[in-house]
C-alpha cells in the first residue's frame, strides 16, 4: 500500500471511474439551488435527485464527483461529534459515483473493490476490509460472498436497527423525504490497538472499524406519509469520505492526523500560540474553519436565521474554543489564508473571495466578542441564583433570542457547572416563537409533494409569451386537488408556459390563464422541482385538470423586468472594469420596477465612481448591442471567459448572454432585444449592506425618465427659490446661502456672548456672601453652554474665593455649570455641586473639582434645584 496525499486520493479516485466510463460531474454548491427540503448539501447525490426520482433525464448513464458536503443541521447532523471522535466533521468531501439505470449491484461492487483492494490503485489489504448488508439484500451478500470472495466472518447482516421499517444503518435516506434505498457499506480495521467492535456489535461506536464507503442502491422515493414508491429505474448513489480515507491510506487512525489536518492544526497552534496541536479543541477549529470558509464562498452569511444561523453556530464555536485556549482575539480570520493555500485547488471560490471572507469573519467574531460577554455575565447572574440542576429551556431561549448565544454554547457553559439545559423546553419555545411569526403570513404552501409529484414543464418563455396550453396539475391549500372555484387561491400547473419562473434574481412573471368562462390571475411564477407552478387566484369559473387555456404573461411587466436584467448585466461589468475583477456578484433582485445588485467590496463608491459607473452602462446601451443567447457545455462557456455565479444551479447545458464585448454571463433569465431597448440607466443609491457587501439600486427605461425628470423639476423649483439661472449659478448660490448662515450664527453667538460678559458685574453684585465666600448660584437667560463656561471663570478670576453654579435651558434641557476657586477645592468641590444639582432634574453630570458640568431633562425643577444647591453649598461650609 503506497501512502498518498489527499491530492492524490482524490484525483486517482476520479481518474479510477473517468476509465470506467464515468462522466466527470464539478461539485454543487453546498446551498442545494431550488430544493426547500434540504438546508444543505450532505452527499454526493443531492445534485442527481431530480434524475433518481425520474423527474428529468440524465444526459449521462453514469458519473463521478467529488462533492462538498455539509452535516450540520437537519437530518444527518454531526456537529455535537465533531473533534470528539477520530471521523466526524462538519464540512467534509465526499468522493462518489453514480449510476442512472446504467449499472446497479454487482457492478458498483466491483468498482469499490477494484479500487480500494488492487495494486494498481489503493491496494489495501483485503483482509482488514468488512462489509455490512441490508438483512434482506440477498443479492448483495451473494455477490459479496461468491463473486468478491469475502470470507462470510466478515459479512455482516444488519436489520432494521433504528426502531421502525427501514431504519436501519443498512437503508440510507437522502432526508424525510426523497430517494431512498438498502445499501452495503465496506469498513476498514485499524488494528485491535484502538478500541471498538465490528459493525452491529454493542462497540460498534469506536474508532477501530470505520466506515470508509457506502454504497446505496436507490429503489424508492419515501413519501411524507413514511410509504416507499418504487422508482421508475433502480439507481446507484455512493459515498466515499475523502478524510476517512486519507486517514487509512496514510496509515494513521484519525482524520486529523491527515496531511490536510496537520497542516491546518499547525497553522492555528501558530496563530493562537499554543504549542499542543492535537487537542480537541484545535481539531474542532480546523473543522469548523473549513465549514465556515466554505459556507460562505458559496454564500451563506452569518445570521439568525436558517443557514445563516448554522454558520453563526459553527464560527461562535470555533472562536469560544479558541478564546479558551487564550486566542488573541480576532484570531479566526488569520486562519484563512493558510487554509486557501493548504486545500488548494478545492477552494478556488474561497479563494477568489478571500478578502470579503475573512472581513465577515473577523466582524462576526468581534460581535461575538461582545454578545459573549454580556450573555455569559446574564448565564452566569442566572446560574448563581439557580436552585437544583437544571437550567430552564425557556430561559435559555431568551438568551438566544434576545441576546444571540446560540444553545450548545448556553449547555457547554452550564454543563462547566454540572448544569443540565431543559432541551425540550428551548424547543417548545422556538416552536411558539415559529408559530407567533407563522400567524402573520397567510400563504403556507409544503413544496416537498409538489415536487415529488409535478413532472417537468415546458418553458417556452423565451420566444413567445402567450401559448394555447393544458392544465395538469392543480394545489390548493396544500393538496392536489382535481378542480378550483372562483374565489380560490392555487397553484397551477401547465404542460408548458411562457411564464418566468423567480430564478436567479428575476421576479416570475405575472398575467393570467383564460378560456371562455374563466379567468385566473397569475401574481407569481416559482419552480416546484422540474415543475412551474402559477400561483395567483380563480377570478371566475371553475378551472379542472385537462382544461385547456391560453396562458398570456403581463407582457408590460416582463419587457421592464426584461430591461432591469439586462442592465444588471451591465452594471455587473462596469462594476469589474471600474473596481477590479475581484468583484463579485454576491445577489441580486430584478422587478419591473428596479433593479438591485450586491457585490463584494467594503469601501462606498465615491461620486466621481458612481458617475463613471452610469457612463459606463449607458455607453453600453447607445452601442446598442444584439443580446445573444447561445447553449453550451458549462466547460465550452467558462473556457469563452462567462461569469458563473453560486447560486445558479448549471445543468450540463447551460446559456450563455452576451452583450458585445463588455459582458458574458451565464443566465436562464429573460432579456431585452438589444442594448438599446433599456434607453437609459439611472443609479439611485449605493450602500452597504452587510460587512464587505455593497447594494446598488438603479432604475431603468421609462422608470429612469421618470425619476431624472421628478428630480429636474426640484431643481427647477431650487433655482427658482435662489434666482439662479444655471446648475452652476445654483450650486454657488447655495454655497453662499451656508456661508452667510454660518457665519451669522457665529455673530449671534458672540452677540449672547457679549451680552453675558456685561450680566457679569450683575452676577458680582447678587452674590451671597457667607465666611468670606461668594456664593452666585443663578439661571441665565438665552444662552449657551460655552458661554456660560466663559462666565464661570470670568467669575472665578474675579472673586478669587467663589462657588458658582450657572443653569441655562436650551433646547428643552436643562444645563449646568459649576466652578470652585482652587483655594476652596479641598472643602468642596464644583462635582459634588453638580451631583447634588443634577439628581433633581433627573440628570447626570460629571468634570473636575474646580469645574463640573451636568444636565437634566425635569426643565420644570431647576428653580427647585438651583435653590436645593445653594442650601447644600451653605451646610457645606
Ligand atoms: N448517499 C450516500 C451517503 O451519503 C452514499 O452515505
Amino acid at each position: 500500500m503506497k501512502k498518498r496525499s489527499t491530492a492524490d486520493i482524490r484525483q486517482t479516485f476520479l481518474d479510477f471511474f473517468q476509465q470506467k466510463r464515468h462522466t466527470l460531474v464539478a461539485s454543487s454548491t453546498l446551498v442545494p439551488p431550488h430544493d426547500p427540503s434540504l438546508l444543505f448539501t450532505n452527499a454526493g447525490m443531492n445534485q442527481f435527485k431530480e434524475f433518481f426520482l425520474g423527474l428529468a433525464k440524465s444526459p449521462y448513464g453514469c458519473a463521478v464527483t467529488v462533492q462538498r458536503c455539509l452535516r450540520a443541521g437537519g437530518k444527518h447532523n454531526d456537529l455535537e461529534q465533531v473533534g470528539h471522535t477520530a471521523r466526524h466533521h462538519t464540512f467534509f468531501e465526499m468522493l462518489g459515483n453514480f449510476s442512472f439505470g446504467d449499472y446497479f449491484k454487482r457492478e458498483a461492487i466491483s468498482f469499490a473493490w477494484e479500487l480500494l483492494t488492487s495494486d494498481r490503485w489503493f491496494g489495501l489489504p483485503k483482509e482488514q476490509l468488512w462489509i455490512t448488508v441490508y438483512d434482506s439484500d440477498e443479492e448483495s451478500y451473494a455477490i459479496w460472498a461468491d463473486d468478491i470472495g469475502v470470507p462470510t466472518a466478515r459479512i455482516i447482516r444488519i436489520g432494521d436497527n433504528q426502531g421502525a421499517p427501514y431504519a436501519s444503518d443498512n437503508f440510507w435516506q437522502m432526508g424525510e423525504t426523497g430517494p431512498c434505498g438498502p445499501c452495503t457499506e465496506i469498513f476498514y480495521d485499524h488494528g485491535a490497538d484502538i478500541a471498538g467492535g465490528p459493525p452491529g456489535s454493542l462497540t460498534a461506536d469506536g474508532d477501530r472499524f470505520v466506515e470508509i464507503w457506502n454504497l446505496v442502491f436507490m429503489q424508492f422515493n419515501r413519501q411524507q406519509a413514511g410509504t416507499l414508491q418504487p422508482l421508475p429505474t433502480p439507481c446507484v448513489d455512493t459515498g466515499l469520505g475523502l478524510e476517512r480515507l486519507a486517514a487509512v491510506l496514510q496509515g494513521v487512525c484519525s482524520n486529523y492526523d491527515t496531511d490536510i489536518f496537520q497542516a491546518l492544526q499547525r497553522e492555528i497552534a501558530a496563530v493562537i500560540q499554543i504549542q499542543d496541536q492535537q487537542q480537541p479543541a484545535v481539531r474542532i477549529i480546523a473543522d469548523h474553519l473549513r465549514a465556515s470558509a466554505f459556507l460562505m464562498a458559496d454564500g451563506v452569511t452569518p445570521s439568525n436565521e436558517g443557514r445563516g444561523y448554522v454558520l453563526r453556530r459553527i464560527i461562535r464555536r470555533a472562536i469560544r474554543y479558541g478564546q479558551k485556549l487564550g486566542a488573541p482575539a480576532p484570531f479566526f480570520y488569520q486562519l484563512l489564508d493558510p487554509l486557501i493555500t493548504i486545500m488548494g485547488d478545492v477552494a478556488v471560490e474561497v479563494a477568489q473571495q478571500r478578502t470579503v471572507i475573512a472581513q465577515r469573519l473577523k466582524s462576526e467574531e468581534q460581535q461575538f466578542t461582545q454578545t459573549l460577554q454580556h450573555a455569559s455575565a446574564l448565564l452566569a447572574e442566572q446560574l448563581a441564583l439557580l436552585t437544583g440542576n437544571t437550567f430552564s429551556g425557556e430561559a435559555a431561549f431568551e438568551l438566544y433570542d434576545t441576546y444571540g448565544l446560540p444553545l450548545d454554547l448556553t449547555i457547554e457553559i452550564c454543563r462547566e457547572h454540572n448544569v443540565v439545559v431543559d432541551q425540550v423546553g428551548f424547543d417548545q419555545a422556538m416552536a411558539a416563537q415559529r408559530q407567533r411569526a407563522k400567524g402573520s403570513s397567510q400563504f403556507t404552501v409544503d413544496h416537498q409533494p409538489i415536487i415529488q409529484v409535478e413532472p417537468p414543464s415546458l418553458f417556452c418563455g423565451y420566444e413567445a409569451l402567450e401559448i394555447r396550453s393544458e392544465v395538469v396539475g392543480l394545489w390548493c391549500q396544500g393538496e392536489r386537488v382535481e378542480r378550483i372555484h372562483a374565489g380560490e387561491t392555487a397553484i397551477v400547473f401547465l404542460k408548458q408556459t411562457p411564464f418566468y419562473a423567480t430564478a436567479g434574481g428575476q421576479i416570475g412573471d405575472h398575467g393570467q390563464l383564460t378560456a371562455p368562462d374563466k379567468r385566473f390571475e397569475v401574481r407569481d411564477t416559482q419552480r416546484y422541482g422540474v415543475a412551474i407552478g402559477h400561483s395567483g387566484c380563480l377570478l371566475s369559473g371553475q378551472l379542472s385538470i385537462g382544461d385547456i387555456i391560453d396562458a398570456q404573461v403581463d407582457s408590460v411587466k416582463r419587457q421592464a423586468t426584461a430591461l432591469n436584467h439586462s442592465a444588471t448585466h451591465l452594471l455587473h461589468a462596469a462594476l469589474r472594469q471600474l473596481l477590479g475583477d475581484q468583484v463579485m456578484q454576491k445577489g441580486s433582485l430584478v422587478t419591473a420596477e428596479y433593479l438591485r445588485l450586491d457585490f463584494s467590496g467594503s469601501e462606498p463608491l465615491c461620486l466621481e465612481q458612481r458617475v463613471q459607473v452610469e457612463q459606463l452602462v449607458n455607453d453600453q446601451i447607445r452601442q446598442n448591442h444584439l443580446i445573444q443567447t447561445e447553449t453550451m457545455s458549462l466547460a465550452e462557456a467558462k473556457a469563452q471567459g462567462a461569469l458563473a455565479f453560486f447560486e445558479e444551479k448549471y445543468g450540463d447545458q447551460v446559456r450563455l448572454l452576451t452583450m458585445g464585448n463588455f459582458s458574458k454571463e451565464l443566465c436562464g433569465g429573460t432579456h431585452a432585444r438589444r442594448t438599446g431597448d433599456i434607453g437609459l440607466f439611472h443609479l439611485l443609491s449605493e450602500s452597504g449592506v452587510a460587512a464587505g457587501v455593497r447594494r446598488i439600486e438603479a432604475l431603468t427605461g421609462a422608470t429612469a425618465l421618470q425619476q431624472w425628470q421628478q428630480q429636474q423639476q426640484h431643481l427647477l423649483q431650487l433655482s427658482a427659490l435662489v434666482k439662479a439661472r444655471s446648475g452652476q449659478q445654483l450650486v454657488n448660490k447655495v454655497q453662499a446661502l451656508l456661508h452667510n448662515q454660518q457665519q451669522l450664527s457665529k455673530r449671534v453667538e458672540q452677540l449672547q456672548e457679549n451680552l453675558a460678559l456685561q450680566s457679569i458685574n450683575q452676577l458680582i453684585n447678587s452674590a451671597n456672601i457667607i465666611k468670606d465666600v461668594n456664593i452666585i448660584v443663578s439661571l441665565i437667560k438665552n444662552s449657551e453652554v460655552k458661554t456660560l463656561k466663559v462666565i464661570v471663570d470670568e467669575l472665578k478670576q474675579r472673586l478669587g474665593t467663589a462657588i458658582i453654579l450657572l443653569a441655562t435651558v436650551v433646547k428643552g434641557r436643562v444645563h449646568f455649570i459649576a466652578g470652585v476657586t482652587p483655594n476652596l477645592t479641598p472643602r468642596i468641590t464644583a462635582t459634588e455641586l453638580m451631583d447634588e444639582v443634577v439628581l433633581r432634574v433627573s440628570g447626570k453630570g460629571g468634570g473636575r473639582p474646580e469645574l463640573a458640568q451636568g444636565a437634566g431633562s425635569d426643565v420644570s425643577a431647576v428653580a427647585t434645584a438651583l435653590a436645593a444647591a445653594t442650601a447644600w453649598v451653605t451646610t457645606q461650609l
